[in-house]
């Protein structure tokens, strides 16, 4: 015992009491957690609290205190605009969750720091996936730690509920209906959505990409306007409309994690969101298979749409980088990226992490992801800013957004609009 606090009883006084004394003893390993992030993210549902905890935690263990500086909101647009506030000010958080074309932004703007030190360190250029580095880096500097890939052209389905629609999974978009058509006929709600307009263009991309992969390129990657106002986005549109029929009449403004409940409760058979929605089902203790049903938007088997969270570490000063190295580490471990994803409902960002603890969602999430790879069929979610930046997305929402909500607004409109709207966004 002597030895190792010979300097604090150099420094005490012999005035003080032995139970002073054993107090500062029992400080001395709080001394370990002397660096801390503070971390600004959209995290708040059950299930992405729940995958932040396990992070929270990881980061704890190696003496990192976390600040948690939460902005609640899906898709993270209230986040951003907190971000915005924070930067101008001249106050930047040490790390914020960040999506592909605004992590580019801020790149842009200088005011990341460089992680290229650690990125060869730890070897990141061999096991994070391209589509990922592609943002992480800018103008070959590492600047962000991809902690995920979730993917969005899902649907969540109530087991009991299908079920009792005649048990069969739908593969195409006449399936899809008919099977929304059966729920109806048992009194649930068929398809539970929220009316957020991020909600509305996860569904509506997926809706896109069930029509043609080279027609989810053309026309939300590469934002042709001959593909953006074509007899397919009518056909798109159209979709949009009959889906929009399926809903409840509560549906504007109701947050996604919401809709999930939904489904978990029976009270909706449905829902087409990423897999974060998963992280939800788990928190409800429902097991895939079993009690949810997992499948990829019908006409989309073979390509996803993806997005993946990553954390920036921003300028603000040489006392924080051990803090933001150690974060990056930790964020980095491919055992940590199994125990998050395993709760997150998305899947390891790196291509070195075994899917044996993850339940059948997740390997055939893993498994999607690799061969959409493969075969150039995966592109990045407009809905979650990584088909196009900022200004685009939006264009694209707000159009999305109007013919959700209108009953009379005709497709061929809708289409035009979009063309004209991702014009001017991009002028
Ligand atoms: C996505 C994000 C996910 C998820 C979701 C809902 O954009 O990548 O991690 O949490 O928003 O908030």
């Amino acid at each position: 015992m002597k030895a190792p606090f010979k300097f604090k009883t150099r420094m005490l006084t012999t005035v003080l009491s032995s139970a002073l004394v054993s107090s500062a003893l029992l400080l001395a390993p709080a001394a370990k957690a002397a660096e801390s992030v503070e971390v600004l993210h959209w995290w708040t549902s059950g299930g992405e609290g729940a995958a932040l905890g396990v992070l929270k935690k990881d980061l704890e263990a190696k003496g990192v205190t976390w600040k948690d500086m939460p902005v609640a909101g899906g898709a993270g647009d209230a986040a951003m605009t907190v971000l915005r506030g924070r930067v101008t000010a001249g106050n930047p958080p040490t790390s914020a969750q960040l999506l592909g074309f605004d992590l580019r932004d801020w790149q842009k703007q200088g005011v990341l720091a460089n992680l290229n030190d650690i990125a060869a360190k730890e070897g990141w250029d061999k096991v994070i996936p391209k589509a990922l580095q592609e943002f992480s880096k800018y103008e070959g500097n590492w600047t962000a730690v991809p902690v995920n890939v979730h993917t969005t052209n899902w649907v969540w389905i109530n087991k009991a509920a299908l079920d009792k629609a005649g048990g069969k999974v739908p593969t195409d978009w006449n399936g899809f209906v008919a099977m929304l058509e059966a729920f109806k006929k048992n009194g649930i709600t068929p398809f539970a959505q929220g009316g957020q307009n991020w909600q509305e263009a996860t569904v509506f991309e997926a809706i896109v990409l069930s029509l043609g992969t080279d027609f989810y390129k053309s026309a939300m990657i590469d934002q042709d306007p001959k593909a953006l106002n074509s007899a397919k986005m009518v056909t798109a549109f159209d979709r949009l409309r009959v889906l929009r029929g399926y809903t409840d009449a509560n549906f504007s403004n109701r947050d996604w994690n919401l809709a999930t409940a939904m489904v978990i409760k029976g009270e909706a058979g449905a829902q087409m969101m990423g897999d974060w929605a998963k992280g939800e089902f788990l928190r409800a203790n429902m097991v895939p298979g079993k009690d949810f049903v997992c499948i990829r938007f019908p006409g989309t088997q073979g390509a996803v749409t993806f997005n993946a969270d990553q954390f920036a570490m921003f300028k603000v000063g040489d006392s924080m980088r051990n803090a933001q190295n150690l974060m990056a580490i930790a964020v980095e471990d491919p055992k940590f990226q199994s125990a998050f994803n395993v709760v997150k409902g998305s899947v390891p960002a790196r291509t070195d992490v075994s899917d044996k603890d993850f339940d059948d969602c997740g390997k055939k999430g893993m498994k999607d992801l690799a061969e959409a790879s493969k075969k150039g069929k995966m592109f990045g979610s407009m809905a979650h800013g990584y088909a196009a930046p900022a200004a685009v997305k939006g264009a694209v929402f707000d159009v999305v957004d109007r013919f959700f909500n209108s009953k009379d607004m005709k497709s061929s409109d809708a289409a035009a609009e979009l063309a004209k709207a991702v014009a001017a966004a991009k002028s």
